[in-house]
């Protein structure tokens, strides 16, 4: 059951419920190792990266289980194994979130270096940077970060970028750091805001957590929590393509509006209507969608996860689109799959160049990632015939019942 296979749909009708923000959740669950007792996560999605987190919290000494559908709880002794292990973080990159919760906590942790992936070179130069500037030390032996720190200070940590992997280490180490800790061009996304209230209900003081400057007063100790995780913004992004793109009227429970107006005012600008409702988004697609050009930013910019989806949705829009990405440099390897599928695509450096067809043609292809792997799924929605996504388990990683959410609203999808 590791392919997708897709027929062409449309129109789409019904709801669709909006699961637990995966990028939200796994920070959630690094930063439950800053105070021992036990939490409680309610909305938490049932995907591969939950699990994988999980099975990382289990082999430091934590106890993970699932007491109800949605629900993690999460217990810790207050004694662990500061140590993430290669299989672990090699699997999952967002592992190295441990490493500011764990110095901040146990002064000292031991965590693999993550390699790159499906996008290129991922480097973690801005996390340890960071955490430098709070007194940490590092150590680089056999593949390992050897990471030190017998007194986190509170210091100006100026990112270079704003990391969402960064902020979140930074902000992980410095609610248990003695003083003051300011982070400046720090991530502004939905998850970091998510992230800090969180840690202020544990009893942290984080002011300006979704701004660009974030500070951090240290206090001594943190108790457990019962916490909901945010709605997933590119799950609902990904409905949303798909509605685009097989046309229909949607319902989106439980998404916000507010944690993706940009994306929702692109795909106002290429002909659907979206609106906020006091139960989630509400959307509709009538007709083919017009092309735009887009550009990725980090948040509140267009995030570069809503890629993917862009190209698979100009694929078959009317007129020709540039899709320009500056986040991550290889983000562009599934454009070969939909080109098998019959898009007209041109990448040249950072750029892709778009030329709608009014229909693509079924073809195996394969899921290079996550966001990837759903793109071609919303593409396969408008494509004559039928297609075989392979690799999905790449899509599990990130989205709750995926095939059988689009089957309930209509979409000729099946798991094979
Ligand atoms: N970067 C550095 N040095 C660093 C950290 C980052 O050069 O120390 C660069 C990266 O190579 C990249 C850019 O900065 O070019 C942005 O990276 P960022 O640190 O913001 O991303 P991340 O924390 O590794 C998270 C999400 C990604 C999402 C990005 C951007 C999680 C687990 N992952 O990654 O989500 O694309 O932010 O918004 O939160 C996904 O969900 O499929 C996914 C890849």
């Amino acid at each position: 059951m590791d392919r997708i296979a897709v027929r062409q749909s449309g129109p789409l009708e019904g709801t669709v419920p909006i699961s637990g923000a995966k990028n939200s959740v796994l920070k959630l669950m690094a930063a439950t190792a800053l105070a021992p007792g036990e939490f409680l996560l309610h909305n938490v999605p049932d995907i591969a990266d939950v699990t994988w987190m999980g099975e990382l919290l289990t082999t430091m000494g934590m106890t993970v289980e699932r007491p109800a559908p949605g629900d993690l709880r999460i217990v810790h002794d207050g004694t662990l194994v500061p140590e993430a292990p290669y299989e672990l973080v090699e699997r999952m990159r967002a592992s190295i979130v441990v490493l500011g919760p764990l110095l901040a906590r146990y002064g000292r942790a031991r965590v693999a270096l993550p390699g790159g992936d499906d996008f290129g070179p991922r480097p973690i130069d801005m996390h340890l940077r960071g955490l430098e500037e709070l007194g940490a030390s590092f150590e680089f032996a056999h593949g390992y970060i050897e990471a030190r720190a017998d007194q986190l200070t509170g210091a100006r940590v100026l990112l270079e970028f704003p990391s969402v992997g960064a902020t979140e280490n930074v902000l992980l180490a410095a609610v248990l750091a003695k003083g003051t800790t300011v982070i400046d061009n720090a991530a502004r996304e939905p998850e970091i805001a998510d992230l800090a209230s969180f840690l202020n209900r544990m009893g942290a003081r984080v002011l300006g957590a979704g701004s660009s400057t974030i500070q951090v007063d240290g206090v001594e100790q943190l108790a457990p929590v019962e916490h909901t995780v945010i709605p997933d913004r590119v799950e609902a992004a990904t409905f949303l393509a798909a509605l685009g793109v097989a046309g229909g009227e949607l319902l989106l429970a439980g998404a916000r509006h507010d944690h993706m107006d940009m994306y929702a005012a692109k795909l106002g600008e290429m002909g659907m209507r979206i609106s906020p409702d006091s139960e989630g988004i509400w959307a509709m697609s009538t007709r083919r969608l017009r092309a735009v050009d887009v550009s990725t930013l980090p948040y509140p910019g267009l995030a570069t996860d809503y890629k993917p989806l862009f190209v698979a949705m100009l694929a078959t829009a009317d007129g020709v689109g540039i899709v320009t990405e500056n986040l991550f440099a290889g983000r562009f390897r599934y454009v070969d799959e939909l080109v098998r599928m019959g898009a007209d695509i041109r990448t040249e450096g950072h750029h892709a160049v778009v030329r709608g067809r009014p229909l693509l043609s079924g073809a195996p292809v394969r899921a290079p990632d996550i966001r990837a792997g759903a793109a071609l799924v919303v593409a396969a929605l408008k494509a004559e015939g039928e297609t075989i996504v392979g690799d999905a388990h790449h899509i599990a990683r990130g989205y709750e019942r995926f095939v059988e959410k689009l089957r309930a609203i209509g979409a000729d999808v099946r798991a094979c």
